[in-house]
């Protein structure tokens, strides 16, 4: 059936700029780093994927890498994007990275001028794409300059293939370093992609205060904790879940701790009538630095109930005091 997408889609979901800079995005993104590689009926990507734009997710996050295999996501997103989503183009903001490793030799990954051009041109050959909205450095590089990891991303602003880039990984000082070096080349640091969830809190520690003062936006990604704020586990391990199938969570993550922290925040998500995931999201929206959380769905039915986040008024004051006791960075961490 030929897609058409749902007239309505920009009446439910609401979108801000991101930090000083003209573009804006979705406060909910769709990151397709698992459920859309080979593995994965490409009938079930294609719902995921229309049934988020027909929602307003006007957001679609990739990385070079993200299958499996490493750029099956790219090629399926490409054959989603030629057959359903071609005539928006210019209602979507799709981003890439480069930054882990792709093929052999020794310039292969990090953050080279070498890897990170010739990945983009591999990207935008897989996804049929003319251009990324955004082009990530996915991770800080300790080998190679910043000055050339950010000059490759301002070639890519100047060469017309990427409109706008970010980092992603990067601590408060590559941050700073990152933003002046990309100033050199009058191409503005538009995003960071950092983990932030409720059990891992490590950006608290100094990155929202630069991401202020620089007017860099943030988009925060595995916002449910790959699942693990979500009512997944509460009673063991689905077949069909990540922790069962992926190499990124296992068994090993459903300690007694977190089960004690999950169910204690279920009960707190219940009483506001939400689901869990709902509350994890609303969480990590309250920080004003953050633009957009960046989720993964493997259902229709999980991507509805993540964007019904919208539907409930922010936390107050006193639920993200009751919630502070049971959000610890570090729950659910592999021994
Ligand atoms: N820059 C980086 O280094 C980096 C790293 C990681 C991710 N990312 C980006 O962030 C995106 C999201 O990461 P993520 O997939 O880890 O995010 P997440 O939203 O924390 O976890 C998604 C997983 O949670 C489960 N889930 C989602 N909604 C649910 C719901 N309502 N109820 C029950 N379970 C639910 C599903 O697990 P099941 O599959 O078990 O159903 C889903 O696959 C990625 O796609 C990627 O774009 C970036």
């Amino acid at each position: 059936m030929p897609y058409d997408a749902d007239a309505d889609r920009y009446d439910q979901l609401e979108y801000v700029k991101t930090g000083r800079s003209g573009l804006t995005l979705p406060r909910i993104s769709l990151g397709i780093w698992n459920n859309f590689g080979y593995d994965r009926p490409l009938e079930t990507q294609r719902a995921i994927i229309r049934r988020a734009f027909d929602r307003g997710v006007t957001h679609i996050d990739i990385a070079n890498n993200y299958g499996p295999p490493p750029g099956s996501a790219e090629s399926n997103f490409g054959t989603i994007f030629a057959q359903d989503l071609l005539p928006y183009r210019d209602e979507l903001v799709i981003s890439s990275k480069a930054g882990y490793r792709m093929w052999d030799g020794p310039y292969q990954d990090w953050g080279s001028r070498k890897y990170l051009l010739s990945s983009l041109d591999a990207s935008l050959a897989r996804t049929g794409l003319d251009y990324f909205d955004i082009f990530y450095s996915h991770r800080p590089d300790p080998e190679t300059p910043i000055e050339e990891t950010m000059g490759a991303l301002a070639s890519a602003v100047h060469a017309g293939k990427a409109l706008y880039v970010g980092i992603s990984n990067y601590n408060p000082e590559q941050t700073r370093a990152a933003h002046a070096a990309l100033a050199e080349h009058k191409v503005p640091l538009l995003i960071h992609q950092p983990r932030y969830n409720m059990f891992d809190r490590h950006i608290e520690d100094g990155l929202f205060p630069v991401l202020a003062e620089l007017g860099i936006g943030s988009i925060v990604f595995s916002p449910l904790a790959q699942g693990l704020l979500t009512n997944r586990y509460l009673d063991g391990i689905p077949q069909d879940s990540r922790a069962a199938n992926s190499p990124f969570l296992g068994a090993s993550n459903i300690t007694p701790e977190y089960l004690e922290r999950v169910r204690a925040l279920h009960e707190i998500a219940a009483g506001r009538g939400q689901s869990l995931a709902q509350l994890a999201l609303a969480w990590v929206l309250r920080v004003p630095e953050v633009t957009s959380a960046l989720i993964g769905a493997s259902s229709v039915a999980q991507l509805d109930d993540n964007l019904a986040t919208l539907d409930a008024p922010p936390l107050t004051s006193d639920e993200i005091e009751a919630i502070e006791p049971f959000a610890v960075h570090g729950t659910g961490l592999r021994p």
